[in-house]
């Protein structure tokens, strides 16, 4: 997967009813980061959004692109995102699982629930589910 310099700063999290977690990529395992049921704060204004079975939250950590201005990281972050998301929307369509993109959410409390610091942006989310029959 691309990201700008490599600096690999997409971070994906895996909101369920059960709780959420964290995709370790190398490992290609889920670390637990809360037992909460977030998918409320993922949905924001946006109700439907709450009744899909997953949804993926992807993050962006600006300490990963160093000195790089907040601006360019913010930028940089954007574009990395976007691979990310649509490589969501694809294997999605390839799977026959429904999803959609959204910047909607709630940032703050999505942030407080998964103990992001300031480096970390919110960027976008995915709902996964499958098609009504
Ligand atoms: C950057 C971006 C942000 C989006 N944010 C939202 C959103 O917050 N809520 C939503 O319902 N859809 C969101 N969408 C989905 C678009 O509204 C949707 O892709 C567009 O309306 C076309 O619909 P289709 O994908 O079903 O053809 C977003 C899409 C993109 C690319």
């Amino acid at each position: 997967m691309p990201s700008a310099i490599n600096a690999q700063d997409i971070q994906v999290f895996v909101v369920r009813k059960d709780g959420a977690y964290l995709y370790l990529p190398k490992e290609n395992q889920l670390k637990p980061v809360s037992k909460a049921d977030l998918r409320s704060a993922v949905a924001g204004r946006q109700a439907f959004a709450a009744t899909a079975p997953v949804s993926l939250v992807l993050v962006s950590d600006h300490s990963k692109f160093g000195n790089l201005p907040a601006a360019a990281a913010s930028r940089m972050g954007a574009v990395d995102c976007g691979y990310v998301s649509q490589n969501i929307c694809l294997i999605c369509t390839a799977l026959g699982l429904n999803t959609v993109p959204r910047a909607t959410m709630d940032t703050d409390a999505l942030k407080k629930a998964l103990g992001l610091g300031e480096q970390y942006d919110l960027i976008m989310n995915s709902q996964i589910g499958y098609p009504k029959e």
